[in-house]
């Protein structure tokens, strides 16, 4: 009995720990509404989806082949179809590629065959990370390619690339 109590209050505290640090679960809201998001032509909506692990990018830029890199394992043959959305209010700013986009989720990369939906939005201007099934389940994951580290990692890591959270860019 007093073993149950023990592990109970072992798993409560870490519940209750990883809660506090945002372990696993996303920092954003979900994107009500993101089906009617304009979609934007960026260098990845145009090569259209994420290839598997066999695919040859050397030719692309490094933080692309990062991304096929981080993602093609996921599923085989690899995530496969992509469009980037972005909620109207922050076109503005999506196009100056400077920050200043507004409170709320504002940009979502759709995995289209895997139906699942990463999202970035901003609070005080500092840029949140997660990931939602397109019906609206939190996916966000506490370590590994679906977790807020991941994205941050490479969302900040390139700076020549992206700029308060925003990676792509329309090419025309
Ligand atoms: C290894 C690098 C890398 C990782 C990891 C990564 N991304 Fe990205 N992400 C990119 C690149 C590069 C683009 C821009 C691609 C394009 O549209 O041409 C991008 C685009 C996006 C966009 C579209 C808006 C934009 O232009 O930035 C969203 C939303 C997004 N990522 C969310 C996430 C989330 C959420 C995670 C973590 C679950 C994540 N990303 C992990 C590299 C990465």
């Amino acid at each position: 009995m007093k073993r149950v109590v023990m592990i109970t209050l072992v798993v409560g505290l870490f519940l209750a720990v990883s809660a506090h640090h945002g372990l696993a679960g996303s920092q954003v809201p979900f994107p009500e509404g993101w089906e009617k998001w304009t979609p934007v032509k960026t260098p990845l909506a145009k090569i259209g989806a994420l290839p598997g692990c066999d695919a040859d990018v050397s030719n692309l830029p490094p933080i692309y082949q990062e991304t096929v890199a981080t993602y093609c394992g996921v599923k085989p043959g690899g995530p496969g179809k992509v469009e980037v959305l972005v909620n109207p209010g922050a076109l503005k700013a999506y196009k100056a590629r400077n920050g200043g986009f507004p409170e709320g989720p504002n940009m979502v990369l759709h995995l289209k065959d895997m139906k699942v939906l990463f999202v970035i939005g901003h609070r005080n201007g500092k840029a949140l990370y997660g990931v939602f099934t397109e019906d609206g389940k939190d996916i966000t994951a506490a370590q590994g390619p679906l977790s807020q580290t991941t994205c941050i990692n490479c969302h900040t890591g390139y700076r020549a690339f992206c700029v308060k959270g925003q990676c792509g860019k329309i090419i025309e």
